[in-house]
């Protein structure tokens, strides 16, 4: 494809979303085409899902069922949105994808999925598609948590389902997305993300023009 998907992971208040905002800029000024979007949400479709997903009591479902609805939400906005961008040349800048239903659905509930359920939903939704760049946003899973009750403080709508699942799951999903990257270190860089947001993004615009050329 003649576009770049760039996909950004990391557990919960990584600062992710704030770097990809940050990237999202740099590239604009710089010329180029950006789409900046998010999963689960980042269709019509995706925003009732992501309802469903990440409000109210964290036992309402299951991690099968969890997977199934993220990776309904995947397939619809690759497909209407992803893949149509990046076919249009444009960068496409998404707030998770499928590191995330490994990390979360597989690591996070102690591999009690089978893990080849999740392998078969990528080939069904997304198929031998894969990213770009991957960038994991490493960061302690106490200070990330605090940040993210922090901003939902704000929030009418509370989206913190999966941060009541405690500090043992948030552990095991953080080594989870360490795990991910050592299995594919062509695709993933890890980000140490206990700094600044300028050093940062300092770090993401190195790894984006040792990766790409200067943009
Ligand atoms: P966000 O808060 O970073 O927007 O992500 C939404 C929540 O959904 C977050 O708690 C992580 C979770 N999630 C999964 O559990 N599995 C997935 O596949 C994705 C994309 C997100």
């Amino acid at each position: 494809m003649p576009g770049k998907f760039i996909t950004f992971e990391g557990g919960e208040g990584c600062g992710k979303s704030t770097q990809l905002a940050l990237l999202k800029e740099y590239l604009q000024k710089r010329g180029q085409n950006v789409v900046a979007t998010k999963e689960p949400g980042g269709t019509e479709i995706g925003l009732e899902l992501r309802h469903l997903l990440v409000t109210g009591d964290k036992d309402k479902m299951d991690a099968v069922a969890e997977a199934l609805l993220y990776y309904a939400d995947r397939r619809i906005h690759m497909s209407q949105k992803v893949w149509p961008a990046l076919e249009a040349g444009q960068w496409v800048l998404s707030d998770r994808f499928a590191d995330s239903t490994v990390a979360y659905q597989y690591y996070g509930y102690d591999k009690k999925v089978d893990k080849k359920l999740l392998d078969s939903l990528y080939q069904i939704a997304v198929g031998d598609f894969k990213p770009d760049l991957t960038l994991i946003f490493d960061l302690d899973v106490e200070v990330g948590l605090a940040r993210s009750y922090a901003k939902a403080a704000g929030m009418t709508e509370k989206e913190t389902r999966h941060e009541s699942r405690g500090t043992a799951f948030h552990q095991r999903l953080r080594q989870g997305f360490l795990e991910i990257a050592k299995r594919d270190p062509a695709r993933c860089i890890v980000l140490d993300a206990d700094k600044s947001i300028e050093d940062l993004h300092q770090d993401v615009i190195r790894i984006i023009t040792e990766r790409f050329g200067l943009v």
